[in-house]
């Protein structure tokens, strides 16, 4: 309850899979009276770390002026934050990573924070979607105190919307209205 959630959708395909889960998460956040936001990152301009290491310099700011100071800012405020990739290649796509990369000015004020990770993929096997969690649990390994609560495993779907038929649609839900 009054949780401020924010999803993080990395997908590239508006209405996917993937970002499908996440407005399942956040009806069902909304629904037990929580706060959220989802951002598509695809909207936003975000560019790679140039690993010039300005950030460490000069304390929390990056050299580069694009939209990630907004979408950290809301990173550093929220208390759960979802994370949503589809697999490419068996591990996240380049858009989440960019993000993970970029948000090196300030990850050590991600503290605290509960992390949910939506995970969408074509391949049947529940173990397809390991390796990327993995990666996600290697960004959240930087972090102070994460709580890893929760993973949609939304297996099954290769072509854009056919998650709708299957159970991670209700998991989602489910899972966002527990928050
Ligand atoms: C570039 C690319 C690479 C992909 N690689 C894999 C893969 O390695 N394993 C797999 O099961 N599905 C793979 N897929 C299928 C997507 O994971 C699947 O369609 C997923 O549902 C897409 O989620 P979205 O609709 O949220 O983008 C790939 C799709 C694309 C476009």
């Amino acid at each position: 309850m009054n949780k401020k959630v924010l999803v993080l959708s990395s997908s590239p395909r508006r209405g996917g899979n993937s970002d499908l889960l996440c407005d399942q998460f956040i009806s069902g956040a909304i629904e037990s009276g929580n706060e959220a936001e989802k951002i598509f990152l695809r909207d936003k301009k975000i560019n790679y770390c140039t690993g010039c290491g300005i950030c460490i310099d000069r304390k929390g700011k990056c050299s580069q002026k694009d939209d990630m100071t907004e979408v950290l800012n809301k990173m550093v405020e929220a208390d759960v934050i979802v994370m949503a990739t589809p697999v490419y290649f068996y591990t996240m796509c380049g858009q989440m990573k960019t993000l993970i990369d970029r948000s090196c000015s300030r990850y050590t004020e991600i503290s605290n924070k509960h992390f949910y990770f939506i995970v969408t993929a074509a391949d049947n096997n529940q173990s397809a979607i390991e390796r990327t969690i993995e990666e996600f649990r290697g960004f959240t390994y930087c972090l102070d105190e994460p709580e890893e609560k929760g993973i949609i495993c939304g297996v099954g779907a290769w072509n854009k919307g056919e998650i709708k038929g299957l159970p991670a649609m209700e998991e989602a839900y489910e899972m966002g209205k527990a928050v």
